[in-house]
Order: C-alpha cells, then structure tokens, then sequence
C-alpha cells in the first residue's frame, strides 16, 4: 500500500475544516506584555521626575522660574530616560507646545479625546500597537496626561500677561493654552523595536 503524504497547508485547512481553532502560544505575547509594563514605568518616572522638578521650582521661584524648568528639564528627562531604556521617549499634544504630533500620534491622542468625553479618566487611558515601520516591528504605546490644577498657572486660560509673554519667546507657536483641569493636556508617546 503506498502511503500519500498530505501537504501541510492542506493538512492545517482540513483541520481547521474540523473545526479546531488555533491561536499563538501564550509565549508569543509575553514579551510584548513585559515591555508594556517597561514603558508604563518609564512614561510614570518620567511623569514624576519632572513634576517633582517642576513643583520645587515653582515653590522655590514661582512661575516664570519654572518655566525654564519645564524648558530646559523636560528634554533632558526624556533623552536621559530614553538613554536609560533603549525607548524613544517624549509628550506630545494636540494643542502643542513644543512637540507636535506625528500623524499616528494625533490619531490616537483624537481617540483619548473621544475616550475622556465618554466619561474615561485621563489616569487609565492608555493605548498601544504592534507596528510595521521600514520592516521592523516595533512596539508603540501612548498615555494620556491629565490637566490639574498646578498646570493651569501656565496652561489655563487665564495665564499671566508677562507669564504668556515668557512662554511666547520660547515658542512663538505655543497652543497649550485654554485647558481646564480634568482636561487631557496631552499624552507620553513611547516607542521602541520589540524585544526578544
Ligand atoms: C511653569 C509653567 C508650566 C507649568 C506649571 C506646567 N507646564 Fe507643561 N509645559 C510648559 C512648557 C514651557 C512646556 C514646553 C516644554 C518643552 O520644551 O518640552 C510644557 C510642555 C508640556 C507638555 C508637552 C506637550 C506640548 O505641549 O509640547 C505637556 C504634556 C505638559 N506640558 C503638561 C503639563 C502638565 C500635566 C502640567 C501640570 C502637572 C504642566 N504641564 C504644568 C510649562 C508649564
């Protein structure tokens, strides 16, 4: 008797004919879901490094100190951690200061927007996706930034005169302004290959 070989790709449609179901083995998800974790910990570290930073300075100098905190130290916080951890780190806003959005940024940041208006608290929106950039895959996440009251001395919508003016010299395109607390002010954005 001679014995026929089934092909694997038929093999696997006969099977699934059957009606079994297949799906990745838990494994394939673990990596990403530590390096989530990773990234929630660096987008918390760097959330309070610099409201620390920022606080002390406006304690220690008041506003128009503390915005060369937030000028100079918001940066260097984010490059130093993104040396750290081998992630690409940074804020971002749909009404930016300094950083603009990339297409995919203000994509999901129109999202949270959509999210917080349904009633969704700024402290659990979160967001993340596995994406093909240039044949790589990498792992992209984003947190939204809450609006509370410190924020508003140079957020809000009543900001000092000679404050706004301080602020307009820095970034003559400034659009951070109008805010109210309980708002989204904006969102940490974290992306890096994925790991293992
Ligand atoms: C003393 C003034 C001041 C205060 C208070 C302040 N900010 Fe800012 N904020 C700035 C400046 C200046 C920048 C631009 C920083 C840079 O160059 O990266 C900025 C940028 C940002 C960005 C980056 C996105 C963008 O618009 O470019 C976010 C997000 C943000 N602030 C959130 C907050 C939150 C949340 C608070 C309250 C906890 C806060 N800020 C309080 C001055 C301030």
């Amino acid at each position: 008797m001679t014995f026929l070989p089934i092909p694997a790709p038929r093999l696997l449609a006969m099977a699934i004919a059957m009606g079994l179901s297949f799906s990745l083995p838990a494994q394939a998800q673990e990596p990403i879901d530590q390096q989530l974790d990773e990234y929630r910990q660096a987008a918390q570290t760097f959330g309070k490094t610099l409201k620390g930073e920022l606080q002390a300075a406006m304690k220690a100098g008041g506003p128009m100190a503390a915005v060369s905190v937030c000028n100079e130290r918001a940066p260097e916080i984010a490059a130093q951690l993104s040396e750290e951890t081998g992630f690409t780190l940074r804020r971002t806003s749909l009404k930016p200061r300094a950083t603009e959005p990339t297409s995919w940024e203000r994509a999901v940041l129109e999202d949270f927007q959509t999210r917080r208006a349904d009633g969704e608290s700024p402290k659990s929106i979160e967001w993340h996706e596995v994406a093909n950039v240039d044949g790589e895959r990498r792992l992209r996440y984003m947190k939204a930034i809450g609006t509370d009251g410190v924020c508003l001395t140079c957020h809000g919508t009543n900001v000092d005169p000679a404050l706004k003016a301080k602020i307009d010299k820095l970034y003559p395109d400034d659009q951070a302004v109008g805010f109210e607390a309980g708002d989204i002010r904006g969102a940490f954005s974290i992306t890096a290959p994925i790991e293992g």
